[in-house]
This record gives C-alpha cells, structure tokens and sequence, in this order.
C-alpha cells in the first residue's frame, strides 16, 4: 500500500528565507508523528505545504501515491486531509453547533456522495466535548474546549490524514494529555489513518507519538521511533545542546503522562 504521505526534495524559500531545504518525509498507516524543532525552523512551513496553504516552489507532495504539489487546499481537502492551526480559528460570533454544521456541510461537499453521516452527538463522544458547550460560542469556552470542537472539525475531513500544529500551546500538560490521548485513539479506531503533530512539549510527544522528527534549517535532520528510548535521548540531546539532563528529564516525565 502506498505510503499515506510521501515528500521528496521540497524547497520553500520566503522572498531570499530558505524555509524548507530539499525536504524528505514520508509517514505510513498507523503513525502519530511528532514534528519539533527551534522557533523558525519550518515545521508549520512543512504542515501548509501539505495542506496546500502554501505551495513549494520545487519537490514533490504526494498524498496517499498521488502527487498533490500543484493542488489547492481544497481539492487536497477531498483526498482526507484535515487540518488544525496554530492559532485557534473559531468565529467569534457562532455557537460550536453552528461550527460542527458548517464542518458537517463542508465535508459533504467534499466528499460528495461518498461523505459519512455524521451525527453531532457522535462528533461530541468523538472529542469528549461534554454536550453544553454546543450552544456555547467562544468566548465561554475554555480554551481545551475550543481545541476539542477544532480537533473534531478537522478529524470529520481527515480520514487519510490530520495535520495538528501546536494543539498543547497555552494548555497545562494535563489538559494537552486529554488531546493527545484522543488523537491516539482516533488513529487506533482508524477514524484517520496517520497524523502529523509540531509540539514544542516533548515529554507529550515522547509519551504518545509513535515517532520524532527534527527539523532543523528547514530538513528533517533526525528521527526517532519513541519506542527506541536511546535514539529518542539523542534526538533530544541535540534539541538541547548545552542541556545535557534535559532529555534524560523529558523521557522521566514521559513515564508519567502515559
Ligand atoms: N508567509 C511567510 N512570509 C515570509 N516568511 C515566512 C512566512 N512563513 C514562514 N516564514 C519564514 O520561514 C521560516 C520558517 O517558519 P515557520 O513558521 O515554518 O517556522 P516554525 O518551525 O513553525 O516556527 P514556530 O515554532 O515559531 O512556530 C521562518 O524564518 C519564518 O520567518
Ligand atoms: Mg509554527
């Protein structure tokens, strides 16, 4: 079976900025993969090449064995690739019901005739959201409940692949453990085949990837398999550089959250 997502030599260069540097990438069925990596060096530049929101300038992006490099978002959108952003992008003005019938609709445009039924209590169940916040807008959320309502707005269009960028950012470990456990159980249901997550807590990913990259000057330096604890310590090591106990703190608090 083809490889859920294949890059080969991608380059992305920003008016002079090398944001992504002859990139090479592939994640297959059943990965949960932790994207990490100093501040600038092209994690969410990869996820928008991905998702199409910004197209590389050479290299291919293939999607499930199909070279998707010149397709717009949407069209990348019909091949069940879901998306959540670094910042959250709820409108301000309408309830979580509102948001999960707009989903709803757009992925049966998407998906066409082909598009699964989805119930908004199952939406709910999915993402453990508790059924009040649906006539919630955002601002009387909190903020774990409005990444779950984005989390399941991007999981209803993401059966190939769902691309998370910073979910845990602003959360307590513990709240970011309640996502992470939902999307490892949205891979082990099958509900999407891989995902792709850039964190900057890595005792999170250590603790629910199934592997590591680094991306370092827009390359994918290193990797490791999470299961591969000395390979996980030197991937970390050369995150940290000067802190030298700092991998050996995030694998102890790995232990931990799992
Ligand atoms: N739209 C853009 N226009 C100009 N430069 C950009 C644009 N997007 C990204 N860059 C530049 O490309 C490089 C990679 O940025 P990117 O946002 O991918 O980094 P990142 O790894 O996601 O960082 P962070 O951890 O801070 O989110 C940076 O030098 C950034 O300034
Ligand atoms: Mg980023």
């Amino acid at each position: 079976m083809n490889p859920v997502l294949e890059i080969v030599a991608v380059c992305k260069k920003f008016s002079g900025v090398v944001a992504l540097d002859d990139l090479k990438f592939t994640i297959e069925e059943g990965e949960m993969r932790g994207l990490v990596g100093a501040n600038g060096a092209g994690k969410t530049t990869l996820l928008n090449v991905i998702g199409g929101q910004v197209m590389a300038d050479s290299g291919i992006v293939r999607i499930a064995g199909l070279d998707v490099a010149k397709f717009s978002p949407w069209r990348r959108a019909g091949l069940g690739l879901g998306r959540t952003f670094q910042e959250s992008r709820m409108w301000a003005d309408l309830t979580t019901a509102e948001h999960f019938g707009i989903a709803i609709d757009a992925s049966r445009r998407i998906a066409g005739r082909a598009a699964p039924n989805h119930a908004v209590d199952d939406i709910c169940s999915l993402v453990e959201l508790p059924k009040v916040m649906l006539e919630r807008m955002p601002a009387q959320m909190r903020l774990l409940d409005r990444r779950r309502v984005e989390l399941a707005m991007a999981t209803l269009n993401a059966s190939n692949l769902l691309l998370i960028d910073e979910i845990g950012a602003g959360l307590d470990v513990e709240e970011a453990r309640m996502l992470y456990r939902l999307i490892a159980r949205l891979i082990d249901r099958r509900c999407v085949r891989a995902a792709i997550l850039v964190e900057h807590k890595l005792e999170l990913l250590a603790a629910f990837a199934t592997g590591i990259s680094l991306i370092e000057n827009g390359k994918a330096s290193q990797h490791a398999d999470c299961k591969d604890a000395a390979r996980l310590a030197l991937l970390m090591s050369s995150m940290f550089g000067h802190r030298s106990d700092a991998a050996a703190e995030v694998l102890q608090q790995r232990k931990g959250l799992q």
